[in-house]
């Protein structure tokens, strides 16, 4: 369906959207204005259509939401839209309490939320609202006189609320069962209201159910609806110590030892998965990547076209997310590894509805420097091309030629990468965790992971100084891979 965000009220401007857009209209305001909702209701009545009109904060309290968590202040608002525009054409409104430019960067942010082209009338700023919405925008329009216009595309911001928003609903739209192991962590029990509240998966946590549910009462945490396993006496473990046994044997695992492990809740929660009794398994709130992984690296192994797990972050910037890769699991990387990371990587970021363009990073673009770090990426490039055309893949390049179409010009000008790259792969474990880490602490970035790649099941390690929120996103994240 058409919409439009109008960012100053005008009468004309008005009219036209609706005469251009359609008679069946929704006019939606993010945040409630009375005045500009009068003057359009009586338009409406004029022109002898209905006035339809949704709104999602009103006047009085969406500062202080606004203040307090803005990404929540954007997730309701994308949430309210998206079900109007579902069957409605929609003419969405700005806001205006501290006059035009005052309330600019609010309101591109709006337009940009909603990924709904930005309409504005002239006014005595004109020159710098011009000079300011370039900057920001990638198109609008911006009326000078009473000329006619038409409607320009949609845009495609990819902002931090509308991909959460976009995972969320994914994650819904098929509904998985996770497993849990650390129930005696409170945040695993904070986040687990949260899911299962909204209905967002089905979660199994391990551990003494009469343990788990005082604790939950003592924290005021509902947590009904969530199944609870204790693999000290579970009806589960003949089977899983057979299996752990059997697949471990030739590694010298003794059967004592076998029984021994499962009581583990990483291993108990591994062979839940392992054997289909959930979709995925987060955990590594109190344990080590390597401890938390190991299991799923001897148990469930990987995917028959991959043959290293590695771990991607989803970096979700001011308005796109970019994938970097590998920032977990593998130390040093071979050429082949490297090569396959990048086509592991292409998967999840197209699995998550991003259009992938791989860059394998270096200090050099193309052929300007040497060493054994840049042939190693160049070796890996050479391979990833042979082996996966169907993929857009370059390197060795620095990241600016990677992400700006300037440098990119300079520096690798036949490139298609260069330039728009959303996928990064580093060339070692390094590099990787420390640029990730980086851009989170230093760019208002939201850091969303690390997702295991190649796994056969989905397993996804927590780290521990993990907020609920970042328990919420991996168990999202967990369920959407679920899907596969
Ligand atoms: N992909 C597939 N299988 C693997 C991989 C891999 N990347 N790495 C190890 N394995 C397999 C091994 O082949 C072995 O299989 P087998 O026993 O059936 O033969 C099994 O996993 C277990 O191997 P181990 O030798 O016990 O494990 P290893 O010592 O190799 O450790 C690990 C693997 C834990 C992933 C290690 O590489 C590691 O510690 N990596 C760094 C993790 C880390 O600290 N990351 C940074 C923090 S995370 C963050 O900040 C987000």
């Amino acid at each position: 369906m058409n919409s439009v965000f109008i960012l100053n009220y005008d009468e004309k401007l008005v009219h036209s959207c609706i005469d251009k857009i359609n008679t069946d209209v929704v006019f939606y305001f993010p945040v409630l204005n009375n005045f500009v909702k009068e003057k359009v209701e009586k338009l409406c009545h004029d022109k002898q259509i209905n006035f339809n009109f949704s709104y999602t904060f009103d006047n009085e309290n969406y500062k202080t939401i606004m203040v307090k968590n803005s990404s929540d202040f954007f997730k309701k608002i994308i949430e309210d839209f998206e079900k109007i525009k579902a069957n409605h054409h929609t003419i969405s409104f700005g806001v205006y309490d501290f006059g035009l430019m005052g309330d600019l960067n609010l309101n591109i942010s709006l337009a940009k939320e909603l990924n709904t082209p930005l309409y504005a009338k002239e006014n005595k700023d004109y020159e710098i609202l011009h000079f300011l919405l370039e900057q920001k925008l990638k198109n609008f329009v911006l009326l000078k006189n009473d000329e006619d216009f038409s409607l320009i595309d949609s845009y495609t911001y990819k902002t931090k609320a509308r991909f959460s928003y976009e995972l969320f609903e994914k994650a819904k739209s098929n509904k998985k069962t996770i497993v849990l192991p650390e129930s005696f962590d409170e945040r695993i029990l904070r986040a687990s209201e949260f899911l299962v509240q909204n209905d967002i998966v089905d979660l199994i946590l391990l551990g003494d159910s009469n343990e788990i549910c005082s604790k939950a009462n003592a924290l005021n945490i509902k947590i009904d609806g969530v199944r609870i396993i204790n693999p000290k006496n579970s009806q589960y473990n003949e089977e899983f110590e057979e299996l752990l046994y059997e697949a471990r044997k030739n590694k010298g695992m003794s059967k004592e030892e076998a029984k021994n492990l499962i009581q583990d809740k990483t291993y108990f929660g591994t062979m839940l998965v392992h054997t289909n009794k959930a979709h995925a398994m987060v955990s590594g709130a109190s344990t080590t990547t390597a401890q938390t992984i190991r299991p799923a690296l001897q148990l469930i192994k990987t995917k028959s076209d991959v043959s290293s797990v590695s771990g991607m972050f989803f970096m979700s910037l001011e308005d796109q997310v970019y994938v970097f890769a590998d920032c977990a699991v593998m130390p040093n990387p071979t050429s082949e590894q490297l090569a396959e990371l990048a086509y592991v990587s292409a998967n999840s970021a197209k699995a998550f509805g991003l259009d992938p363009k791989v860059a394998l990073l270096s200090y050099s673009s193309g052929d300007s420097g040497s060493g054994i770090s840049v042939d190693l990426v160049k070796k890996a490039v050479e391979i990833a091309k042979e082996k996966y055309p169907q993929y857009l893949i370059d390197g060795p390049i620095q990241f600016d030629a990677a992400v700006d179409i300037m440098t990119a010009k300079s520096k690798m000008p036949n490139s298609k990468v260069a330039g728009h790259a959303n996928v990064f792969i580093f060339p070692d474990l390094n590099a990787a965790n420390i640029c990730y880490k980086a851009v989170q602490r230093t760019a208002n970035s939201l850091a969303i992971g690390p997702v295991l790649q190649g796994l056969k099941k989905p397993v996804n390690d927590l780290s521990r100084g993990c907020l609920v929120e970042d328990i919420i996103n991996t168990v999202v994240l967990s369920a959407i891979q679920a899907q596969e």
